[in-house]
């Protein structure tokens, strides 16, 4: 063994021993965690039912329902062979690995893959399969979708309620295609913001997490209580990932939360409680550690907290080869996952082996079959309750086909409602509103750039070699600003070098920067700790300073999945909106931007920052609650038009 190897064996096995699990003697009883109830609540008759198909179940039957595989490592033969139980697309992955699958196209293959695997032939349990899809902001792997902000944007608006409507459209969405499970919401509190998935937190504060993970679950899934849960166009939901994905030291991806048990239950778990306490049907366990064990092999977290105090009935899906972190496991054999309380498995590529190994843990004894009964009840409890033994072909849905329903105008609308009250307007010298009817100069890369604005998670996975022809109905933030300009007689003209003609007669009245980050998604979007949140690219700087030069007034637009240090930036700009990743709406932003051509404002700015924005380029970043706290702008910061603005 390498030296190297020998010191990580060493201090792991130290980090699992001084880890606070049960009967560590520093952990805190599950019994501190909160008692949650379900609306669900079980029910005698589902359960008599789930009791008789259990009874049925081959050993075969039951491994396969506890396997969920991607849509392209698997065929409709092989999930009626091998009694699969769960399918997704990942991230950028499409039917026929067509980037620009129609709805027909999407419909195909969901009804192919339900058909398989309630075909009668070889199989004594007809159990529809369950498809997972990454929903996250908007229906966000098809193209012509509606794409919400990311969540980050959504924090800054601060309207909950508005987010039970953005769950009830995307649901919509997903089920024109036939597809009943969204991997969302994510309820991460992101609290170091070089973590490259800080813009899939709604905030650095749980409050805030747990009062949006609420309605934006009852949005997707309905509510028993509302009498409209799983109704038409309603669809599983996911709070994920349990527990503590927002915490990890540097903001690693996947890297180790280091903390007590109550600062891991008051930070990283409160989108969780009210997600549960809402109804959502899964949770997704997460791929960091909590003080040195993988999550995906911890039973006291997954089904002590998780299931025995939270009440969590549903199922907890596992995330992409999570579980193959856990130490002794590979992507092929995982007891300890199931043990530890991982219900469906998410094995995408390697399911066929993993069914096997898996099987023969069964009749090993190293899972139990007491164990397994649990995870294949937990599965057909949920399916039974989002009714899908009873629904039918995919393209039987009362949604499914609606085609205009994919990007609806509503939809829009309301998603370019989210744009505007996400607005964070963090300085303004008098220059904002703007008369619309002037000479506007609209420069920098990301103006009329909508994969700037929808970032990762974004047709592709990470949101890279998307144009924005990729986005039909969507419009810039050029675009936007173009129209609103153009409806009052005066011009846009767009230069992103921020080229003008200098003449007296043509010279912009004033300058529009729109810059930021470019788009990424988990891992590959965390930052170098040495590097920290310096933004690294001049460019913005360099037009804003010409035109302050120049006596052209400056508002700088910044498009980004998180604060970054852009001190240089925000001085030279004459004014300065966080704008977070908007989506397919940018027309949002010119909304806010100009009044009416009397002077009247159109919408005020109203978005707060629901994270702290840095005030130096290195080191952590600031979090509400720090004991030495000093951000550049606070938590909760926003000007108005009415005040300071
Ligand atoms: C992510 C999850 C996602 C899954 C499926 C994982 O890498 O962590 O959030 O749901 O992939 O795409
Ligand atoms: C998939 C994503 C997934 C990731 C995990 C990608 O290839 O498209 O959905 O989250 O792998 O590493």
């Amino acid at each position: 063994m390498s030296h190297r190897l020998f010191l990580r064996s060493l201090l792991t096995v130290l980090a699992i021993l001084i880890s606070a699990g049960p009967g560590s003697g520093r952990a805190m009883a599950a019994e501190a965690w909160p008692k949650v109830a379900s609306p669900y609540g079980i029910d005698p008759k589902t359960e008599a039912r789930i009791d008789a198909l259990l009874a049925r179940m081959t050993l075969a039957e039951k491994v396969g329902q506890i396997t969920m595989a991607e849509i392209h490592s698997i065929s409709p033969n092989d999930v009626k062979r091998f009694h699969i139980g769960g399918l997704l697309n990942g991230g950028g992955s499409w039917p026929n690995k067509n980037r620009k699958a129609t709805i027909p196209e999407w419909l195909v293959m969901a009804n192919a893959f339900h058909d398989a695997s309630i075909d009668p032939r070889g199989k004594r349990t007809a159990i529809p399969v369950i498809w997972g899809t990454d929903a996250v902001h908007g229906h966000n792997n098809v193209i012509g979708a509606t794409l919400f902000p990311h969540n980050i944007g959504l924090g800054a608006m601060r309207n909950p309620g508005l987010m039970r409507d953005i769950g009830i459209a995307t649901a919509r969405e997903v089920s024109v295609t036939g597809i009943g499970w969204a991997f969302a919401p994510t309820v991460a509190v992101a609290r170091d913001d070089r973590w490259g998935r800080t813009y899939e937190s709604y905030s650095e504060d749980p409050a805030l997490v747990a009062d949006y993970a609420r309605e934006i679950v009852v949005g997707l899934q309905g509510h028993p209580a509302l009498d409209d849960a799983f109704g038409v166009g309603r669809v599983i939901a996911t709070a994920k990932h349990f527990v503590g994905d927002g915490g990890t030291l540097k903001g690693d991806d996947q890297g180790d939360t280091v903390l007590d048990e109550a600062k891991l239950k008051a930070l990283h778990a409160a989108g969780h409680v009210t997600a549960i306490g809402a109804g959502a049907q899964t949770v997704m366990a997460t791929f960091n550690s909590w003080n040195g064990v993988k999550t995906h092999g911890n039973k006291y977290l997954l089904t002590d907290v998780l299931k025995d105090r939270l009440g969590f009935d549903g199922f907890v899906i596992g995330d992409w080869d999570g579980h193959a972190q856990v130490p002794g496991c590979l992507k092929v054999s995982c007891p300890a996952a199931v043990n530890a309380g991982v219900d469906m498995i998410m094995v995408p590529i390697d399911w066929r082996e993993f069914i096997r190994n898996t099987s023969i843990q069964v009749k090993k004894g190293e899972i139990s079959q007491a164990r397994l009964d649990d995870a294949v009840r937990r599965i057909l409890r949920v399916k039974i309750r989002a009714g899908l033994l009873e629904r039918g072909r995919p393209s039987q849905q009362p949604l499914a086909g609606k085609t205009q329903l994919l990007g609806h105008p509503d939809h829009r609308a309301l998603a370019r409602q989210a744009v505007r009250e996400s607005l964070v307007l963090l300085k303004n010298n008098g220059i904002l509103p703007l008369a619309p009817g002037k000479k506007i100069l609209v420069a920098g890369h990301a103006a009329d750039s909508i994969p700037h604005q929808t970032g990762g998670w974004t047709i592709t996975w990470q949101g890279r070699d998307n144009t924005n022809a990729d986005f039909p109905g969507a419009t810039s933030v050029f675009a936007g600003i173009r129209d609103a300009v153009a409806a009052a007689g005066g011009t846009a003209i767009l230069s992103e070098a921020g080229n003008y003609d200098a003449s007296p007669a043509a010279s912009p009245d004033a300058a529009i920067v729109v810059f930021g980050e470019t788009p990424y998604a988990e891992f590959e979007g965390d930052l170098e700790s040495e590097r920290g949140l310096d933004l690294d690219d001049e460019r913005a700087l360099e037009i804003l300073k010409r035109l302050k030069a120049a006596n052209i007034p400056t508002i700088a637009v910044f498009l980004s999945g998180r604060p970054r240090w852009v001190t240089p930036e925000i001085d030279a700009a004459d004014a300065f909106i966080a704008a977070w990743l908007p989506g397919s709406e940018g027309a949002g932003i010119a909304d806010v931007i100009f009044s009416d051509p009397a002077g009247k404002i159109r919408h005020g700015f109203s978005g707060k920052l629901s994270f702290s924005w840095p005030a130096s380029p290195v080191g952590p970043p600031p979090n509400i609650g720090d004991p030495d706290y000093a951000p550049l702008f606070p938590f909760g910061f926003g000007l108005t038009y009415g005040k300071g603005g």
